[in-house]
Formats: C-alpha cells, sequence, structure tokens
C-alpha cells in the first residue's frame, strides 16, 4: 500500500494578510498567493495551509469567522479562491484551510440570533450560564483580553464562554445542530476540492457540561491549553468519518495547543482521530542539543504505541519566528537542515525560508490582542521600495528586508533561500527522509546526530549545537550532501563539524 501523500509532504503556512498584496491595498490577499504560486513551486513546497481568509471583523485577524464559507472582501471572493485552488493544483501544490471550530465571531449571526434571548433558537448554540454580574461561573481564564473567560450579557442576564477574546464566543459542541452546521462547513470546502484543514485548538471543542473549575496551582494558565476532555475525541471521530469519505487522501492536522506531548498524542485516536497534530513544545525549545533531543524522544515515545505520524514546526504566526528566537542566521540555518531531516511531516512558515527575523513593532502600531505582530510583519519580495507591496503595508517590514527579500535570495546561491530549496529536493530525492526511521547515533553532548533509512536509501544528519568546531564518528563512509553554511558541499565527511553547523549525509560508497 502507499503511504499517503501527506506523511512526505512538507507543508507551508500562509498568513493571509501578510503574504502578498495584488491590490495594493497593503494587506495580503488570495490573489496575491496565487500570484506567488511560482515562489512555492520553485522552492518545493507539496502543500500550502492558509490562515483564515473568511468574512471577519478581524478581532483576532480572522481567527474570529462571521462566515464559514465565505472569503472576506479584504481577501477577495469565491472565485479568486476557486482560481487559486486551480492553479495549486496545476502545479501539484496542495491546499489546506484553517478550519475554526472552537469559537465563531460575535458577529457571526449564530451569535447575533443567540445573544437576543434565552428563548432564541440558537441560544444553546453557545455556551450560556447563570449567575450575577459580581462572579464568572467559574475561574476559566481567556487567551486574550480580560483575565475571565465569560462575559456578562446585561440584557440577558446570563453569562457566555469565550477562550480567547470576548468577541470570539465558544460555541456548544454538546448541541447536535451545532455538530451538523460545523459538518457542514467542512462539506462546503471539500467539495470545492480543498485537500484538508488545519484545525484551529481542535482540543478544545469537547468540554465537560459541568464545566469544573481548573485547580488553583493553574488558574493562571489559559484555560484553551488545559482543555482535554474525552467528548472531544468523539468529534473527531465523527469528523474523520467525514474526511475519509472523500477521495485522495484528504487530511485533518489539529492545533492540540498544549504543553504535554503524551496528551497531544492521543488526539490522533487509533488511527480514527486526527491524521496529524501539531507537536509545539518544540517550538518552544531553546537551542541546545539536550532539550531538543527531549522533545524528539519524547514525541516518538508518544507517537510510537499508536503509530501516528509526527510533526515538527520551528515558526509560525502565533510565535516568534525561529530566527528571532535563537538568535542568529547560523543557528536558525541549521535549525532548518535539523527540521528537514527529522522524521515526520515538517511545517514551514512563510518567510522563514528568507530567513526573516521579527519586526520590531513600535507601540502605537502594535494591533494584536496577543501581542504577535512582530512574526506577522510582510513578506519582501523584492528590493524595489514597495518590496512587492502597496504603498503602506498593514505592519513594519521586518528587519533588513531589502537583503532578504525573495527577489535578491533568488540570486544568490549562498542565500537562506537556496538552502531551504536544496533540502527540500533533498527530501524529495530521498525515501528515507521522506519515511525512513530514525536511529540516534553516539556524539558529543552539544551534537545531535541521526540516521533514516528506508529500503537500502540512507542518510545522516548532524547537527553541532556548540558555538566551537567539534568532532563525530559516524560509522562507516559518508559524503557531504548538504550544510546549513553551503561549505564543503559533495566532499567526503571527515567528522568535523564547524560551529552552528548541521550536515546532511549520504553514503559514500567504496
Ligand atoms: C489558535 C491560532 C491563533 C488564534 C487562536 C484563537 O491558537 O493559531 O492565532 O488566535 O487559535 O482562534
Amino acid at each position: 500500500m502507499s503511504e499517503p501523500w501527506w506523511k512526505s509532504a512538507v507543508v507551508y503556512q500562509i498568513y493571509p494578510r501578510s503574504f502578498a498584496d495584488a491590490n495594493g491595498d497593503g494587506v495580503g490577499d488570495v490573489a496575491g498567493i496565487r500570484a506567488r504560486l511560482d515562489h512555492l513551486a520553485w522552492l518545493g513546497a507539496d502543500a500550502i495551509w492558509i490562515s483564515p481568509f473568511f468574512p471577519s471583523p478581524m478581532k483576532d485577524f480572522g481567527y474570529d469567522v462571521s462566515d464559514y464559507c465565505g472569503v472576506d472582501p479584504l481577501f477577495g471572493t469565491l472565485d479568486d479562491f476557486d482560481a487559486l485552488l486551480r492553479d495549486a493544483h496545476a502545479r501539484d501544490i496542495r491546499v489546506l484551510l484553517d478550519w475554526v471550530p472552537n469559537h465563531t465571531s460575535d458577529e457571526h449571526p449564530w451569535f447575533q440570533e443567540a445573544r437576543t434571548a434565552r428563548s432564541s433558537p440558537r441560544r444553546d448554540w453557545y455556551v450560556w450560564r447563570d449567575g450575577g454580574p459580581e462572579r464568572p461561573p467559574n475561574n476559566w481564564r481567556a487567551a486574550f483580553g480580560p483575565p475571565s473567560a465569560w462575559t456578562w450579557e446585561e440584557k440577558t442576564e446570563q453569562w457566555y464562554l469565550h477562550l480567547f477574546l470576548p468577541e470570539q464566543p465558544d460555541l456548544n459542541w454538546e448541541n447536535p445542530d451545532v455538530v451538523a452546521a460545523m459538518h457542514d462547513t467542512l462539506r462546503f470546502w471539500l467539495d470545492r476540492g480543498v485537500d484538508g484543514f488545519r484545525m484551529d485548538v481542535v482540543h478544545c471543542i469537547g468540554k465537560d457540561p459541568a464545566l469544573p473549575n481548573v485547580p488553583p496551582e493553574r488558574e493562571r494558565i489559559p484555560t484553551c491549553a488545559l482543555i482535554d476532555d474525552p467528548r472531544t475525541h468523539a468529534h473527531l471521530r465523527e469528523i474523520r468519518r467525514l474526511i475519509d469519505a472523500y477521495p485522495n487522501d484528504r487530511v485533518m492536522v489539529g492545533e492540540v495547543a498544549m504543553p504535554w506531548i503524551e496528551r497531544m498524542a492521543t488526539y490522533y485516536g487509533d488511527g480514527d482521530e486526527l491524521h496529524l497534530a501539531f507537536n509545539f513544545p518544540h517550538i518552544w525549545a531553546p537551542w541546545q542539543a539536550a532539550a531538543w533531543r527531549r522533545c524528539i524522544d519524547q514525541t516518538t515515545d508518544a507517537l510510537a504505541p499508536r503509530d501516528a505520524w509526527p510533526t515538527w514546526v520551528l515558526s509560525n504566526h502565533d510565535n516568534k519566528r525561529h530566527r528571532t528566537r535563537y538568535g542568529s542566521e547560523p543557528r536558525a540555518r541549521a535549525a532548518a537542515v535539523a527540521l528537514l531531516g527529522l522524521r515526520g511531516t515538517p511545517f514551514l512558515y512563510a518567510g522563514e525560508e528568507l530567513g526573516l527575523t521579527d519586526a520590531e513593532i513600535p507601540e502605537h502600531r502594535i494591533v494584536d490582542p496577543g501581542g504577535r505582530d512582530g512574526c506577522r510583519a510582510p513578506i519582501p519580495w523584492d528590493d524595489t521600495p514597495g518590496r512587492g507591496w502597496g504603498p503602506d503595508p498593514w505592519l513594519p517590514w521586518p528587519p533588513a528586508n531589502d537583503a532578504a527579500s525573495a527577489a535578491a535570495q533568488r540570486d544568490d546561491p549562498g542565500s537562506t533561500l537556496h538552502l531551504y530549496r536544496a533540502l527540500l529536493a533533498a527530501r524529495r530525492d530521498s525515501p528515507a527522509l521522506r519515511l525512513g526511521d530514525m536511529e540516534w547515533l553516539e556524539t558529543p553532548d552539544d551534537v545531535l546526530a541521526w540516521t533514516r533509512r528506508h529500503d537500502g536509501d540512507v542518510r545522516a544528519v548532524a547537527v553541532n549545537f556548540a558555538a566551537a568546531e567539534q568532532e563525530v564518528e559516524i560509522p562507516g563512509r559518508w559524503r557531504i550532501e548538504r550544510t546549513s553554511d553551503r561549505r564543503r558541499e559533495g566532499d567526503a565527511f571527515d567528522g568535523r563539524l564547524d560551529p552552528e553547523q548541521a550536515v546532511l549525509l549520504t553514503r559514500d560508497l567504496p
């Protein structure tokens, strides 16, 4: 049996506001993505995941959806989307959308209706509780905005639940009508031909109707990171059946945004829930061999019994870019070699292939309620003054954006862009890198090295986390296929690793 495409794919995340601006209004759009597909094809991305472009009041920049089956006019039209999908598929690029099932916008017609009266037929589509205005129904904490996850509605004298902003009321997945309506939104896009979904905070959809307090020692953690209810697994099994009824391996990638890898693993079910789940502890690991090793081992140990396939991610629209977190270009490049050498599906975040650093956002330009603007700076496409954008992009540029532009890096074979392209090509050419087993090699403390093997194909990866040269011994004869600094490529490997250098090795047969 052949393996599903998403196991060997490299997925590229697009944050549509920040990716590419076709109409010059300073905000990226769907036509902009379409116009840049050749960049993605040249890079070698197998799939894109597009953060929400649905109609939205944009309180959380699209993660507050007011219509699951449309395109916000800011981003274009459904016709623009259909054209994008067609052109992406023509380049063998699959398209995943971002489905936001835990909450809608408060401007969604469902909530507008629900909030009118306690007797509204849609009242129970959201989570309401009695009480007095002075004390919320429990101690749950919202991820942004005011600390409490509850907002008091004066008009109907009840509280409603929102794990995020007050403008993002939580849907009540206990109500079968909600389940049916949300299933319909999936079918709407599947019928149009999308290849799957990234599912926003999907571990939160099932909740114990008793809504018990979280223990006092966890009271300060946003409750969305703690919710882990068995009801969600039942919902995911239903959604999986819906998705699997479509041909061509449509995929569900869940954002299970909790810090415990063992709990994250349970959302793969017995091969009957998520196909893939994000694994975030990696994104929070410092640039240290031991921290990476721990995270990789915990992931492997947690997923192996379920025969579940890992994912790896270094950057996204919610966290500082790894180039910023690790503090240097050599480290960011070495991390890319490591990421693309691991066993599992890597997710890249647009601009990571350009080695972008987060923008410095002056206080008066901060727009995100969670303060995540820095990693959402626009992508510089060329070195013209507008960088390929309209005159006034919605956020400031990242530093060094002329030299970092896609056009400038395409002309420089030593650039980060060319490194990513070479690594993606190496993966595509090597069954071992795409699908192979992974085995650790013995190394000095500051180095991690492993082999990957599949059907006679073998690769090795070695990463030097130290600022000093290191020696590794890797049994057998190896040739350097790629290095993070593009030096000594093609040479026989003599065991020497430059400071903060990562190498991808291929067997050198006598
Ligand atoms: C997820 C998204 C984040 C959003 C939140 C609420 O964590 O990645 O951007 O703010 O969910 O939808």
